[in-house]
């Protein structure tokens, strides 16, 4: 079984080249047309222009789509002093939420606003003509309509929240708050690839990409306007913008195996999100939970009897891999107390051990080299179309996501599959870099670059 895995999972230099081309010729087709029938949605995002570092004032961000929700209030003081002052609540998302209805979600999410605004208790003022501006993460698919209005396409990361696909999400998110009594603008709505480009941009103007790499997964970067056909008549004045591609539901070339196919199945979005599902943090663990139950029956990994645990869907979270994966100790110790622990092996030989760090690490490799393929697929085709003006200087990919910034195998994985695919020469220029948390800051300030109140 694990033979077969590691073949089905392999990632060779061909096959990441498959992928990375494959991604270049999607988002052409995604760019071309909303019909083209590319998986790549590549949804203008309405964000033309990007921080200059002159925003001044305060500025407020929400942020729904990761592990946990947040609220943030950002105070920005001009080219002097940038950014001076954040401060953010965070909590997790119930899950019961994540099932439920869409004023059940959009009232929670307005509650705490209020709850986080209410706490100033008048510290922050504003005149009183001005009403407090919001820049919205929402890390979901959206066709927007415009920079502050947006339609849901569809829910993606397990959430199954009913009545919102079809509608505007700051419609839902201004009834919730008006059930509150707040009354804030929403000024920008924002992917969270969108807000992490737009924070990490504010630092360093050779950011061109940003990648979310958590319990989901996704790609935004600036494109030059001529190179978007379906853009047509809604050319923007500044000659670039920038482009969700919603990479998650890419799947040409991926080399997958039957643990993927029936997880697939068994999803509650059978044949959608399929980079997402083989190479993001929600489904990693997942993944290998399949592979240790097929071990278990079919070769008595752990014994004559299977765990019963190891059945529950889900149970294997991404953190744990990550976690047995540090253990580099001669008897395995932790990656034995994990299995014990999470799926319930009573005790667990070293082979065993060995084998289900063996599964971890293929499924986590494959995972962060698809990644690192699709990342040269997005410069790539930004390379070929402005005819040589990306790899010739400095370009920096923003990276966030829990997944990314907890598992340094994964980003080790994932950086070597660009530098393969590009070259030592090649890859010099292109640095891959954390922007933690930029997706807060960078709605707030898409918030203040679109301001109502700007004279
Ligand atoms: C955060 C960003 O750092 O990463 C969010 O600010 C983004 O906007 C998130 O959604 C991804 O989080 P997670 O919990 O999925 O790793
Ligand atoms: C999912 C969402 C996407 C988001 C990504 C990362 O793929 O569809 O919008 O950017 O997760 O959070």
């Amino acid at each position: 079984i694990l033979k077969e895995l590691k073949s089905g999972c392999a990632t060779p230099l061909p096959v990441l080249r498959r992928v990375a081309d494959a991604m270049a010729d999607d988002m052409r087709a995604g760019l071309a047309s909303d019909h083209s029938g590319s998986e790549l949605k590549m949804i203008l995002s309405y964000v033309d222009v990007l921080p200059t570092g002159n925003e001044k004032g305060l500025f407020y961000a929400l942020d729904l789509g990761g592990t946990n929700f947040r609220v943030l209030r950002v105070q920005l003081g001009g080219k002097d002093n940038r950014v001076i002052d954040t401060e953010f609540e965070q909590v997790s998302i119930p899950r019961e939420l994540m099932f439920g209805t869409s004023e059940e979600l959009f009232d929670f999410i307005a509650s705490g606003l209020a709850r986080f605004v209410e706490s100033e208790s008048g510290i922050f003022h504003l005149p009183p003509e001005r009403k407090r501006e919001i820049g919205f993460t929402f890390s979901f698919p959206v066709n927007q309509t415009s920079i502050d209005s947006g339609i849901l396409m569809k829910w993606t990361k397990g959430f199954a929240v009913s009545g919102t696909a079809g509608k505007d999400v700051v419609a839902c998110l201004n009834e919730a708050m008006e059930r509150q009594g707040l009354d804030m603008r929403v000024s920008a709505l924002v992917n969270d690839t969108v807000g992490t480009l737009a924070g990490a941009r504010y630092w360093d103007d050779d950011v061109m990409v940003a990648v979310i790499l958590g319990t989901g997964t996704n790609a935004c970067y600036i494109e030059q306007t001529d190179a978007i056909p379906k853009l047509q008549s809604l050319a923007s004045g500044s000659g670039r913008t920038i482009i969700n591609t919603e990479w998650g539901a890419f799947s040409d070339g991926l080399p997958l195996t039957e643990f993927d196919y029936d997880m697939d199945n068994e999803s509650i979005n059978p044949g959608e999100q399929i980079f997402e599902k083989t190479i993001s943090g929600m489904y990693l663990g997942e993944i290998v939970r399949r592979v240790l139950l097929k071990m278990s029956k079919f070769s008595a990994l752990f014994g004559n009897s299977v765990p019963e645990k190891l059945s529950t869907p889900f149970v294997l979270r991404t953190p744990d891999l990550c976690a047995m994966h540090q253990d580099d100790s001669r008897d395995l110790y932790e990656v034995g107390m994990r299995l014990g622990g999470i799926v319930g092996t009573t005790s667990s030989t070293l082979e065993a051990r060995k084998v289900a760090l063996e599964v971890i690490d293929t499924i986590v490799q494959r995972g962060g080299r698809l990644a690192g393929a699709g990342i040269v697929g997005i410069l790539q085709k930004l390379e070929q179309d402005s005819r040589g003006l990306v790899f010739g200087k400095r370009t920096v990919v923003a990276m966030d996501g829990g997944l990314y910034e907890n598992y340094p195998q994964y980003r080790n994985y994932l950086k070597g599959a660009v530098t393969e695919l590009l070259g030592p020469e090649l890859s010099k220029n292109v640095i891959i870099e954390h922007t933690k948390d930029g997706s807060g800051i960078g709605a707030a300030l898409l918030a203040a670059v679109n301001s109502k109140y700007i004279d």
